[in-house]
């Protein structure tokens, strides 16, 4: 079964080939982070627009190259797709709405069935794909524990099945990713601040700035970003009143916030999963490419026995594929949308009991 994939929730329009739910065949993804970069975030009208100039050639594209990992001869075209997976949210309704009409004329017009996805739950759904040089290694199975941690969202899921999750735990206000790119912001660093900050706190001191980790209350899941990114602030302010910040300064204030965001997300991560007694972690979003948290995540995790599954680098940004993939294996469990399927830009909350 071939599923095409539609990704347009924020900056990135993707659009994917899936086979059988697992299989890549493509995954175009086409960002227009540099429309935005002087404005330091993401400006919605801009995406809105890219996302209109960009889609249909994203979707031409990904037919075309699907036929490089299928069998000379075979093509992939138009009337070959089985299903249409697209994202429904949480995203911006400006972009998610060039993705939903695209994905619903398709549907229409080649008379195949339409599926909406989260796109959170996508995030997850990653780690379900195949991977390069690894076919044939048997698929994971549901219920997964799933941390996802990206710009938008911040949040501890036990996710029981496709599509289907209750929320352990979520910021109570800014997202992982969105305090990582203030901080970035403060210290007069590029946009998106993550990649610069991890890039920065390489090999630097980390408790040389020490800020204090929100655990919230002893048995909360929750998250709170803002103070630590408010300490990086008055830290910053009262080092410029004496002299301009290093960059060796500013390295180690990068550090030392990125230790106390990466500590905070691994222990929450670690206490939901006894709590829970689920033995897989899976995580997603785009801070789950933050080389530190990888290896804490990854070491602390191993001396619990928990598996923690980070999806490949190009997995971890927004893509298609994860929305195709998780589109079929919601399909396969019976559901569809119909043409009156509507978008939505918060976390789905109707996910916990569906
Ligand atoms: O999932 P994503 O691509 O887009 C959404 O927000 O949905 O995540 C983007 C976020 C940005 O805030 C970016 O700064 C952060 O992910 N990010 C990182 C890293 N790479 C991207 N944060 C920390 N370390 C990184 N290496
Ligand atoms: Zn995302």
């Amino acid at each position: 079964m071939i599923t095409l994939g539609i990704e347009t929730s924020c900056d990135e329009t993707s659009a994917a080939v899936v086979q059988d739910g697992r299989k890549i065949l493509s995954n175009v993804v086409y960002s227009s982070l540099l429309e935005h970069k002087k404005y330091g975030g993401v400006v919605p009208e801009i995406a809105s627009r890219s996302h209109l100039e960009t889609i249909l050639p994203c979707i031409h594209a990904a037919l075309k190259n699907a036929r490089r990992r299928l069998p000379a001869g075979r093509q992939v075209s138009l009337q070959k797709i089985d299903l249409i997976a697209v994202t429904k949210g949480p995203g911006l309704m400006g972009s998610l709405l060039v993705g939903l009409a695209s994905a619903k004329a398709l549907a229409f017009s080649l008379k195949i069935p339409l599926i909406g996805v989260d796109h959170v739950l996508a995030h997850v759904h990653s780690a379900f794909l195949e991977r390069r040089g690894r076919a044939g290694v048997p698929p994971l199975r549901y219920p997964v524990l799933g941390l996802v941690v990206s710009g938008g969202h911040t949040l501890l899921l036990r996710v029981k099945g496709p599509g289907r999750a209750e929320v352990l735990g979520r910021t109570l206000d800014d997202a992982a990713g969105e305090a990582f790119d203030k901080v970035a912001k403060i210290l007069g660093l590029g946009y998106p601040g993550g990649p610069e900050v991890d890039r920065l706190s390489r090999n630097q001191d980390t408790k040389r700035f020490f800020f204090s980790r929100p655990f919230l209350s002893q048995d909360s899941l929750d998250f709170s970003f803002s103070g630590i990114k408010t300490a990086v602030y008055y830290q910053t302010e009262r080092l410029k009143k004496a002299k301009p910040v290093s960059l060796r300064t500013k390295s180690q204030i990068c550090a030392g916030f990125q230790e106390a965001v990466c500590e905070v997300l691994t222990k929450k991560s670690l206490r939901a999963a006894k709590r829970t007694g689920l033995k897989t972690l899976v995580v997603g979003g785009g801070v789950s490419a933050n080389s530190r948290l990888r290896r804490m995540l990854a070491g602390e995790a191993a001396k619990t026995g928990l598996r923690v599954i980070f999806p490949p680098m190009a997995l971890c940004q927004d893509n298609a594929a994860m929305i195709a993939a998780l589109g079929h294996a919601m399909y396969k469990e019976g559901r569809k949308d119909g043409l009156d399927l509507s978008g939505y830009p918060d976390f789905d909350h109707t996910v916990m009991t569906c």
